[in-house]
């Protein structure tokens, strides 16, 4: 997913520097801003066992899958409504029952009739986030999955897996520039593509993993681990309205909404890392809760904490350091902040390691 602050292309970076740093006696790694799920994925790969958290509900469905889910998915129940799904080996059973759900009738539920041309244009908003087609086959895959999970046809797992695969489809097929914070006028060429539901990668191992969804302020007090790795927002940008349709999505829990992008409340969603005035006492109050040897941050060189201020609370645990690498600056920023200039930011990889944890 093109998700804002995505550390896909700097996973390698982090794994390096992060060796660097920790002992051998680490196994358990804790990703408690993790969303897309991939920097616990790519640690999950590697042996750790990983505690996620993210404020998000689309980011703990996502974590509550890539991370928590490390067994194959049977299906078992579900032969019950697909016969033919017995005759199916394990493995191919994911991609059997996603392309079932790829070819059921579209519906006109919730995404149709706010989130699409059809079902607003004689309405006070008009939208128009998906083609009609892919908001009906979102709302009939949406309303599909959870009838499975009502009827116990799915395990919990088996539930998390379908969201999963299906918040990763649509948004490929979003009408937006890069977030959901705009669409567009007309539809672009990937919203005009129908939505085919393709299997989540599936990480199998044989560990336990923790999967949270909490303000990270209220749980990492609670949560005990060797390596805490912490990716907040770097700037004043909401996930909570930049990403508010999968939210809905994942969530489909019928939302009052307003405006012309039928944003969703998100009071709650609200995060203190995205203001300038709160996040340094956020971030503090933090780094003094965490139970970890190690603290890692990724930050940039243009967020809303100075450097600074990152290494002045990061040393009241401990030896502070950092590691740093030039990365191309988020298609989002280049569009829409022209006041930008350079192409590339520096990002940062603070680290303390604690005295007392
Ligand atoms: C920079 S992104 C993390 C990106 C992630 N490392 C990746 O590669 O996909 C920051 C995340 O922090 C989450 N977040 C913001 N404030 C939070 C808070 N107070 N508690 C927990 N999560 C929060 C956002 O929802 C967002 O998913």
């Amino acid at each position: 997913m093109n998700y804002i602050g995505s550390k896909l292309s700097l996973l390698e970076f982090l794994e390096d520097a992060i060796k660097q740093v920790v002992d051998e006696n680490c196994n358990i790694f804790c990703d408690l801003f993790a969303g897309t799920g991939i920097v616990g994925s790519h640690f999950k790969k590697k042996g750790y066992r990983i505690r996620a958290n993210d404020i998000q509900y689309y980011s703990y469905v996502l974590n509550r899958h890539y991370i928590g889910n490390h067994r194959e998915l049977v299906f078992e129940k579900l032969t019950n409504e697909i016969s033919e799904l017995k005759d199916i080996s394990i493995e191919k059973r994911k991609n059997f029952v996603c392309t079932y759900l790829s070819n059921i009738e579209g519906s006109k539920g919730f995404i149709y009739n706010n989130y699409c041309l059809g079902g607003t244009k004689d309405k006070k908003e008009s939208r128009q986030y998906f083609s009609d087609e892919n908001g009906m086959r979102c709302d009939a895959i949406r309303q599909k999955i959870e009838s499975w999970k009502e009827q116990r046809l799915v395990s919990d797992d088996e539930y998390y897996f379908l969201l999963s695969s299906l918040i990763e489809c649509i948004d490929k097929h979003a009408n937006t520039a890069s977030v959901y914070g705009a669409f567009l006028k007309k539809l672009k060429r990937s919203a005009q593509n129908s939505l085919v539901l393709k299997p989540a990668e599936l990480i199998v191992n044989d560990q336990e993993h923790e999967v949270f969804n909490d303000d990270i302020n209220e749980i990492a007090g609670k949560i005990n681990g060797d390596i805490l790795y912490l990716d907040p927002p770097y700037n004043h940008r909401q996930y909570a309205t930049n990403y508010h349709l999968l939210e809905t999505i994942a969530k489909y829990d019928n939302p009052k909404i307003y405006g012309k992008t039928g944003l969703r409340n998100y009071d709650n969603q609200k995060s203190l890392y995205c203001s300038r005035l709160q996040v340094k006492k956020a971030f503090r109050d933090l780094i003094l809760k965490a139970k970890t040897k190690y603290i890692f941050l990724s930050y940039n060189n243009e967020g809303l904490m100075t450097l600074s201020d990152i290494k002045e609370v990061l040393s009241l645990r401990g030896e502070y350091g950092f590691f740093t690498r030039e990365y191309n600056r988020f298609k989002a920023d280049k569009t829409e902040n022209r006041q930008h200039k350079a192409s590339k930011t520096v990002e940062y990889l603070h680290y303390v390691v604690c005295e007392e944890y």
